[in-house]
């Protein structure tokens, strides 16, 4: 495998990506790392990253000197190649002219790392500060317009410098120079794959277990599931899952969680019917606040309800994923923390946790059910809140209005489906908008609900605009709720992006 070593810059993440799209396993690790601690985990080679700060500040990100002495090769892109040429004797100012987008990159010498590709190249810039003296044992192998050193070498130690980042598309060759680093210097096989990689969890959740019990608190999800799936297949009736129904579940899915993990992939699951439980706490109140936090305390009396009826449970099994890690710091040595899916643990239970998604990113787990032989039901689901179409009824929460909801709710996911748009829309779903209006069905007139149709797109939820549906497949929803969805006469379709809209109404 390749680390790299993380100096904040917004593309890291895509380092190890790219990596591991060219077959390597790669993962992103503090710049606070020691040597040592790279020994221990014996990879071919390291990755300095970007970072948006100054190798001469005066909190500048920094390394242990002793990881130049591994013998590893090393990659520095932009503040990892500054900083490198800073360590190691070379010089880092301030550039007259900031670089910021494409440039013409002009290879110099002949290079292993950029083999094979040609002597002019366009790649990505994005740099305040420049090299200006290199150390020694370093040459040129590349110039751009505003860097004299855009790409320097010590071809005796693998040393590499690069001012461009080649892990964007705006750098034309930029794969093909991670590959050569990977494959040709660093000597990586090149062999990783979803495959092997179910494998060595597997090996590795037998080690940890051993013979003891986990819990797994099932959601419907798509990590939550995948989670569910690898478990069982490493350490069968060890898992037991939970599954609580707090009755805002969509149309038909608690039935095909049932169905299809328990029932197909022999889940052992305890369902919790808990939707009278929750209703009786929620019937009647409207305030969104309000109404998320009384389902969130509500999952975890439940869960732990039910958890204490087992006996002897080691350990937790979670579903997070490579971003939550990321996000909470590359530092962090993890311990117990609560979960965060199912709403939040009480803090008197003390498990050890097991999360083996916790290297993987979003795409990446959708690529190991759909390996772990999972439907793209589950794989593909669209993302889903907690709290559930609870949230999706403005006003008094009654019974009523949560019926039209999931009614209208599973027409339009038909729908969808049969237009061919399920991949193209990133999330779709209805909302009952406590508006009513008058309406004529037949010579009668009726007085009910507006229900709203929101579809958007989105790359990851913090920003989306609304989805430009075909008016024809508009036009049959509306249709097919009106007539079959009792006390609703009006469909509208939310045309705000987010901002300043959220995604969901409340
Ligand atoms: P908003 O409404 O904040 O939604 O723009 C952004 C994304 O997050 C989802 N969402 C939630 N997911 N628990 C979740 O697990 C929640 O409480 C929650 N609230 C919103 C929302 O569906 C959208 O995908």
């Amino acid at each position: 495998k390749i680390i790299v070593l993380d100096y904040g810059s917004q593309y890291n993440q895509l380092i190890a990506r790219r990596i591991r799209e060219i077959g390597v396993f790669s993962e992103l690790k503090s710049h606070k790392i020691t040597a040592a601690e790279i020994r221990e985990l014996a990879p071919k080679g390291i990755i300095l990253s970007g970072g948006p700060n100054s190798v001469y500040a005066e909190d500048a990100f920094s390394i242990d000197p002793e990881i130049f002495e591994l013998g590893l090769p090393i990659l520095g892109i932009c503040y990892g190649m500054q900083l490198m040429s800073q360590k190691l004797g070379g010089n880092v100012e301030a550039a007259s002219e900031a670089e910021y987008g494409q440039a013409e990159l002009k290879l110099q010498a002949d290079s292993k790392l950029f083999a094979g590709t040609p002597e002019s190249q366009q790649v990505l810039m994005s740099h305040g500060d420049k090299v200006t003296a290199i150390p020694e044992g370093f040459h040129i192998t590349a110039v751009s317009p505003n860097s004299p050193y855009a790409a320097v070498e010590n071809s005796d130690k693998d040393f590499y410098g690069i001012q461009f980042h080649p892990e964007v598309r705006h750098s034309e060759y930029g794969t093909d120079i991670l590959k050569n680093f990977a494959l040709n210097i660093c000597g990586a096989k090149g062999s990783w794959s979803m495959a092997n990689f179910i494998d060595m969890q597997i090996e590795d959740i037998r080690a940890k277990v051993g013979d003891k019990k986990v819990l797994l608190g099932l959601s419907g999800g798509v990590d939550s599931s995948v989670v569910g799936v690898l478990l069982q297949k490493a350490i069968g009736d060890q898992l037991t899952s939970i599954f609580v129904d707090h009755g805002f579940l969509r149309k038909g899915e608690a039935d095909q969680v049932m169905a299809m993990l328990g029932g197909k992939f022999g889940l052992n699951i305890i369902k919790v019917d808990a939707q009278k439980r929750f209703m009786d706490k929620l019937e009647g109140l409207s305030d969104p606040e309000q109404k998320r936090k009384i389902i969130g305390n509500e999952f975890v009396y439940v869960f732990d309800d039910e958890a204490s009826k087992l006996k002897d449970v080691d350990f937790l099994a979670q579903g997070t994923l490579y971003t939550d890690v990321i996000e909470s710091g590359t530092d962090t040595a993890q311990t117990i923390k609560s979960h965060h899916n199912v709403g939040g643990l009480p803090e008197d239970m003390q498990f050890q946790l097991i999360e083996p998604l916790n290297t993987l990113f979003k795409d990446e787990v959708r690529a190991l059910g759909t390996q772990l032989g999972m439907p793209d039901e589950i794989v593909w689901r669209q993302p889903f809140p907690g709290p559930g179409l609870a949230i999706r009824v403005l006003g008094d929460l009654t019974e009523e209005k949560l019926k039209t909801v999931r009614e209208s709710d599973a027409i339009l996911r038909e729908e969808i489906a049969l237009a061919g748009l399920e991949r193209d829309v990133w999330q779709y779903f209805t909302v009952n908008t406590d508006v009513r209006s008058v309406g004529v069905m037949g010579d009668i007139r009726t007085y009910d609900y507006t229900i709203a149709i929101r579809a958007i797109t989105s790359i990851d939820g913090m920003t989306a605009d609304f989805a430009k549906l075909p008016w024809e497949v508009l036009q049959k929803i509306s249709n097919r709720i009106v007539n079959e969805v009792d006390h609703v006469n009006r469909i509208v379709y939310d045309v705000t992006p987010k901002p300043p809209a959220t995604v969901e109404w409340q």
